[in-house]
């Protein structure tokens, strides 16, 4: 099939390689000429694993172009919309205008019989606006809604072999029809058995922001309980293994530490409770201002742990963060809790000196008043705490033996819970984290 996909980031990016992949014929299309001569060149504009070689494939075997015109659509015959949809300055509310400039500037080339799928994050009825517009401007040309629920880190394998389909279509034999086209798009993940849920628009754009609300209040939920263990010598790392044993509950999100970030989760469900104000059910999402505060609670208490440990004050004390990005396996550091700590303790007069394997460029971006160093050497060297706060394998696997010998105290902080205690402290190292003991 012939495929253009609209917004060439994080999301679209990997949807046009995977596409290609499985043997579509994609054209990306993005504002943003550099974005574009970079995927041109077979290389992806942020980290994630696997999708590099994606790219070259793509490119070698002549099925995947990228573009900054969106005349480039013209000769597709499904259209992706895939741009950004981020929170608005100074309002909870997402930024819808990417979304609308894709779907206008892909209206002059629209057909009919042309099948429009949304699967950018937005707010419920922005679907229903955009098929009226796209139905009035093309009649025969349909919108389909069907979000994603890729993680970073995760993306190609989370495109590739989903764990569910959602489809949001209009009750009507053009709708119909237009779920069948995407079923061929879909055919290699459908084939294999993955379930698909067919329902209305307004249920389709309710599912991503209420999974995500969902995933973000269990991490919540776990920063809370550590909040008691703090106040009653409790551990909630045990806590959280022996609660996750319930299969109604799960292990899995269950980490307790810094708290969530990223280009997802905070401004999802910030939009989602500026939704439900517009709606009239501000009540329903009331909760999730506490899921958010929790998250951010996290944040100042780890700046009072390591007050704590420098015996009350921060001032003038050498503190190496290991990672930067809000996750690992991603290089993106939108709203990520580790950099938000480094700078808060670099604010409050310490001298924070920062490291991650992939994040540094993109860190130094947003962040270029904080210290960065590519080794690990170098940022614990002479270090008085050393502050782990995002889980990369190469941190968690660590030799405290070896990394004693470089500090000035042997003072870390396990910022996601996910250093053994037992052999840091046979090392050596006073060990703390938030929930434990
Ligand atoms: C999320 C959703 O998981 C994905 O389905 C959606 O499509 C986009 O948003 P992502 O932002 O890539 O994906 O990250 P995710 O793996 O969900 O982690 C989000 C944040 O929560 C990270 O900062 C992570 O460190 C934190 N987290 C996750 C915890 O603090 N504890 C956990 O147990 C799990």
């Amino acid at each position: 099939m012939r495929i253009s996909v609209f917004g060439c980031g994080y999301l679209g990016a990997v949807h046009a390689a995977c596409m290609a992949h499985l043997g579509h014929e994609v054209v990306g299309i993005d504002v943003l000429p550099e974005q574009v001569q970079r995927l041109r060149q077979g290389q992806a504009p942020f980290y994630e694993p696997g999708l590099d070689e994606l790219l070259a494939q793509g490119r070698a075997s002549g099925l995947l172009e990228f573009a900054t015109a969106p005349e480039a659509a013209a000769t597709a015959t499904v259209h992706f919309v895939c741009v950004g949809t981020p929170q608005r300055k100074n309002e909870l509310g997402a930024d819808l205008s990417y979304v609308r400039a894709a779907v206008d500037s892909l209206l002059p080339h629209l057909k009919p019989g042309d099948v429009v799928v949304g699967k950018s994050t937005v707010p419920i009825g922005t679907a229903e606006q955009l098929a009226e517009v796209i139905r009035g401007a093309v009649p025969g040309a349909e919108l389909l809604w069907n979000p994603e629920f890729l993680r970073e880190g995760f993306a190609v394998e989370d495109t590739l072999r989903p764990d569910r389909f959602v489809y949001g279509i209009a009750d009507t034999d053009q709708g119909r029809a237009a779920a069948a086209v995407l079923d061929a798009v879909y055919a290699t993940a459908l084939d294999a058995g993955t379930p698909k849920i067919e329902t209305d628009m307004a249920t389709a754009q309710l599912v991503k922001v209420a999974a995500n609300s969902f995933l973000a209040t269990k991490i919540s939920f776990i920063n809370a309980m550590a909040e008691l263990c703090e106040a009653t010598e409790a551990d909630v790392k045990s806590l959280a293994d022996a609660i996750g044993h319930d299969d109604r509950i799960g292990r899995r999100f269950l980490n307790a530490g810094l708290g969530f970030g990223g280009g997802c989760l905070p401004k999802d469900i910030r939009a989602f409770m500026a939704r439900a104000g517009e709606l009239g059910v501000d009540q329903a999402l009331s909760f999730l201002r506490e899921v958010d505060s929790i998250n951010m609670r996290r944040r100042i208490r780890m700046v009072d742990l390591a007050r704590e440990v420098c015996g009350g004050s921060i001032v003038g004390r050498r503190i190496a963060v290991l990672g930067a990005a809000f996750k690992p396996d991603s290089d993106d550091v939108r709203d990520s809790p580790a950099l938000n700590v480094s700078a808060q303790m670099q604010l409050q007069g310490a001298y924070v000196t920062v490291t991650d394997p992939k994040a540094i460029d993109n860190a130094a971006k947003r962040w270029p008043d904080l210290v960065f160093v590519t080794a690990v050497e170098d940022a614990v060297a002479g270090a008085e705490v050393v502050l782990v706060a995002t889980e990369w394998p190469e941190y968690v696997g660590l030799d405290p033996v070896a990394l004693r010998g470089m500090v000035k105290t042997p003072i870390v902080i396990d910022g996601r819970n996910c250093l053994d205690p037992v052999t840091w402290r046979a090392a050596g190292w006073t060990y703390r984290a938030l929930g434990r003991r």
